[in-house]
């Protein structure tokens, strides 16, 4: 797993060619949706041969991730709806001409089960990004209050949901 900035020419030379590569970008304004990118990426990288590599948007530029199989975005919910800034990135993504991309979403929430983190972003794929392919309904992940922690059960979920990811990405 790779952390932080990101610098493709070593991850892609590190990885090698026969392996799957997936990229997951994420914000996280008191670290509980960083938590669960990094469950994704563990529970991905379990099932076979995927080498993940984790960044936030403001971190990343868009064309970068064209190199990669899988493309994850995932953000807490914030009024309602998906963070701007990742958003505003998936836009910029749309126009770095990607195709045939795997790709699955994630949001943290407070409270009753939300979805609208996920529902935002997903509408900003389908109309920016055309090219990347949802495989799967997207993990909504609770947090007990505004700074978290996760709820207790929220870690294996995630690390399932990025196993199940993965396992589809080797098919
Ligand atoms: C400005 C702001 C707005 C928020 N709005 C919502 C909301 O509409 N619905 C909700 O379930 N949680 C809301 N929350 C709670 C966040 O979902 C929670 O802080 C987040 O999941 C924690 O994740 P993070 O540590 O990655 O920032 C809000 C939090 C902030 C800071």
């Amino acid at each position: 797993m790779h952390l932080g900035r990101f610098n493709s020419t070593e991850s892609i030379n590190a990885v090698g060619a026969f392996l799957k590569t997936a990229i997951i970008i994420y914000e996280s304004k008191y670290g509980n949706t960083e938590q669960v990118a990094q469950e994704i990426a563990a529970g991905m990288e379990e099932a076979g041969k995927i080498s993940c590599t984790l960044s936030k948007p403001k971190d990343l530029d868009p064309a970068e991730v064209t190199k990669f199989d899988a493309i994850l975005f995932g953000c807490p919910v914030h009024m309602n709806r998906a963070t701007r800034g990742i958003r505003g990135f998936i836009k910029k993504v749309g126009k770095a001409g990607i195709k045939r991309k795997t790709g699955a979403l994630f949001e943290t929430y407070m409270g009753t089960h939300n979805g609208k983190a996920i529902e935002s972003m997903k509408a900003v794929v389908r109309n920016k990004v055309p090219g990347i392919t949802l495989v799967s309904e997207g993990l909504s992940a609770e947090v007990m209050e505004m700074k978290g922690p996760l709820h207790e059960a929220e870690a294996l979920t995630a690390r399932d949901f990025g196993r199940d990811l993965g396992k589809k990405l080797l098919e």
